[in-house]
């Protein structure tokens, strides 16, 4: 049985991640900032543990806790919307470098982090970087631009890392899980949780090292970055 680790999965994409891993047999490690309220995840019975991916201390505590063990797939899923201004009138940009700090740089300090762990994997590993189509720099929208900014800048820590890790057989990536009906998608999303993360894992099972770096939709296309 893999060890699949999902970081942000007490609700919305990252709970049915977990949902669909444990039943299909993965054993799943599962990160909330607050355990104790994350009431969803723990009815389903899997391993739980603490992060916010914006702390050094965080991060590292949920690596020593994982210390000596292997991981063979991490999604790193946790996210904010930001504030939900356009280019020309963002004036929150304390609210800027707070999405970025989740957004951008906790990705990165989860995946140095739980590096050991990665690298312990015996068939290589693999690592989804949950990100979005509104940072595809294909497009020119510019509404919420710090978080549309944010997943352009996790775009590029993707590209890095799977340029850095393909070497070690740790493929990495990013993936837009389309508009999905979540607390951030909103009721009048188009996909359903349960049919987001059936494409996901279907990503996440077929990533290679020597696929390069991709920036995936939920089903399977290579879309722009
Ligand atoms: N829903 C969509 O349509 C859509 C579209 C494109 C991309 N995405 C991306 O998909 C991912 C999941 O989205 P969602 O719709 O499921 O969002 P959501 O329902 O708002 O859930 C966000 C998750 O991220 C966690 N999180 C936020 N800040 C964190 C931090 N500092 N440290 C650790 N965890 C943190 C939240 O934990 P708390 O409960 O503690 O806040 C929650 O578990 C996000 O990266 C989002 O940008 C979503």
């Amino acid at each position: 049985m893999p060890t699949l680790l999902i970081a942000g999965a007490n609700r919305g994409i990252g709970l049915g991640l977990a949902r669909a891993a444990a039943a299909r047999g993965d054993t799943v490690i599962a990160t909330a900032r607050d355990p104790d309220r994350a009431t969803d995840l723990t009815a389903l019975g899997v391993e739980i543990h603490a992060l916010d991916v914006t702390s050094d201390a965080s991060v590292a505590s949920l690596a020593d806790v994982l210390s000596g063990r292997a991981i063979d797939a991490l999604i790193v899923n946790s996210g904010v919307y930001g504030p939900d201004q356009s280019a020309a009138a963002l004036t929150d940009f304390d609210g800027f470098v707070q999405t970025l700090a989740v957004n951008t740089i906790g990705p990165l300090r989860v995946v140095h982090a739980l590096l050991p762990a990665l690298r312990r994997a015996t068939g290589g590993a693999r690592v989804l970087l949950v990100s979005s189509q509104m940072g595809s720099m294909a497009y020119a929208k510019s509404n919420a631009i710090a978080y549309r900014t944010s997943k352009a800048a996790l775009n590029k820590v993707a590209q890095g890392l799977a340029t850095d890790l393909a070497r070690e057989r740790i493929a990495v990536a990013a993936l837009h899980p389309g508009w999905v009906r979540t607390d951030m998608g909103g009721p009048h999303a188009d996909l359903s949780v349960e049919e987001s993360v059936g494409g996901i894992l279907g990503v996440l099972d077929r990533m290679t090292p020597t696929d390069g770096p991709r920036f995936w939709n939920h089903d399977g296309r290579g879309l722009a970055w």
